[in-house]
């Protein structure tokens, strides 16, 4: 007979790591060192969201992580939220249905991570999020429904900084919240020096040109399917660059590159001046550049926080974020997609104090995720 819910009974001793883009992979790679250094019982699932080698295997190189012990197959050819999400949901369930976990654990807002929360809590498994609580107040944005949802079907509610666990008691969350710190910090800290040390540049200046440089990461689906906020961010950053003497150097994501292809686009950002384009990086050769830029320019989520991490200026093209904290601090500015006011903001950024407290944790939030994690699947 086939089992539709497992019986706790059931359920072995041991936790189950969900990953499958880029950012999640950063966020558990010291998850995973931990749990292999503390010999717990676990196991990875790659969902296959995302797939090109500079989206994925270099990560796995780069951060040291052995070959996920799942990979689901198909998910890349789905178009649409609706049909990636159900395609992991029904790949994750099934490995779950084999391995019986007693603990599932996501990290973040991508699909993949509500595909994996709820196969867990369709089977019974007990949910646990890392980065939870996090909130842009953003209704047209699917990694703010993912978020929601995740947050109020997990058990285990890991966060960022106090400002989360407050928004989960305000949502009367019925999980258990606990404030752990942002794997992100540890990742970036344990990784800089063998980043800098294999890519690093000691003066902060581009290395072909001598001028000081800006990082431009941008994949938002609000931003890059729109040809409109599209130019409106390569114009700005053609702006910054000629306004401010900087070399722009955008790193960019299969999809901005797909859009800009589409809209028309590639011939004009290629034809910029001072603003170089190109794939995106693995993460320590991303670590270094960023670490020794003068500024940087983004609408990631993970990109924000590295900036504040290592006290970069940042300028956000997005109307709102859900990293308000590096805001207050003045590590962060809101500018939207206008050039006006990215170029305004660039501005301000590069005369900041950059002397400002990191808002996500020291550093040991993985531990503290693994002790927690390691105690759940030994209860009976
Ligand atoms: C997803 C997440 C987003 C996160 C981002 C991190 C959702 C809803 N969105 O957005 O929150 O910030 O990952 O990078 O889950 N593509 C490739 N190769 C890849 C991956 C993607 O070519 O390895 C292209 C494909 O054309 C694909 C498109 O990018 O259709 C979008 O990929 P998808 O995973 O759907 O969303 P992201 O924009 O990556
Ligand atoms: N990143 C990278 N290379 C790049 C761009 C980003 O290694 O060319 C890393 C970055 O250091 C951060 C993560 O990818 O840890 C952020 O992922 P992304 O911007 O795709 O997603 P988001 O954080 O917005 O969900």
């Amino acid at each position: 007979m086939s089992e539709k819910v497992l019986r706790p009974e059931a359920l072995r001793p041991e936790v189950a790591v969900v990953v499958g883009t880029r950012p999640g992979i950063v966020m558990f790679a010291p998850i995973i060192a931990h749990l292999r250094k503390k010999a717990g019982a676990h196991f990875v699932i790659h969902t296959g969201q995302h797939y090109s080698p500079n989206m994925d295997a270099q990560f796995f190189s780069d951060l040291e992580l052995p070959t996920p012990d799942y990979r689901l197959e198909g998910v890349s050819e789905k178009p649409t939220h609706g049909g990636q999400t159900a395609a992991m949901l029904e790949g994750v369930e099934r490995v779950l249905l084999e391995r019986k976990p007693r603990l599932v654990l996501v990290g973040g807002d991508a699909n993949t991570n509500l595909a994996g929360a709820l196969a867990a809590r369709k089977l019974g498994i007990r949910v646990g999020h890392v980065e939870a609580g996090e909130r842009s107040y953003d209704w047209c944005m699917p990694e703010e429904h993912n978020r929601r949802i995740i947050d109020h079907i997990s058990e285990y509610l890991f966060t960022s900084s106090p400002k989360a666990g407050q928004q989960l008691e305000r949502e009367s969350v019925r999980g258990e919240i606990i404030e752990t710190g942002n794997p992100i910090v540890d990742a970036s800290r344990a990784h800089l020096d063998l980043a800098l040390r294999c890519f690093g540049q000691p003066d902060r200046r581009d290395q072909d040109t001598g001028r000081p440089y800006a990082v431009l990461t941008t994949h938002r689906e609000e931003n890059v399917d729109d040809p409109g906020r599209l130019r409106g961010i390569f114009t700005g950053a053609a702006r910054v660059a000629e306004g401010l003497d900087l070399t722009v150097l955008c790193l960019a994501h299969p999809r901005t590159l797909k859009r800009l292809q589409e809209f028309g686009l590639e011939e004009w950002v290629h034809s910029l001046d001072r603003v170089e384009i190109r794939p995106g990086s693995g993460y320590l050769e991303f670590l270094a550049l960023l670490s020794r830029a003068a500024l940087i320019l983004t609408d990631s989520g993970g990109v924000q926080q590295e900036a504040c991490i290592h006290r970069i200026p940042c300028v956000t093209l997005r109307e709102n974020t859900e990293w308000v904290e590096t805001i207050e601090t003045g590590a962060n500015r809101l500018v939207g997609t206008d050039p006006d006011h990215i170029l305004a903001g660039a501005s301000e950024a590069l005369h900041a104090r950059v002397d400002w407290k990191v808002p996500f944790g020291d550093g040991h939030a993985a531990e503290r995720i693994v002790d927690y994690a390691l105690r759940v699947v030994g209860e009976k």
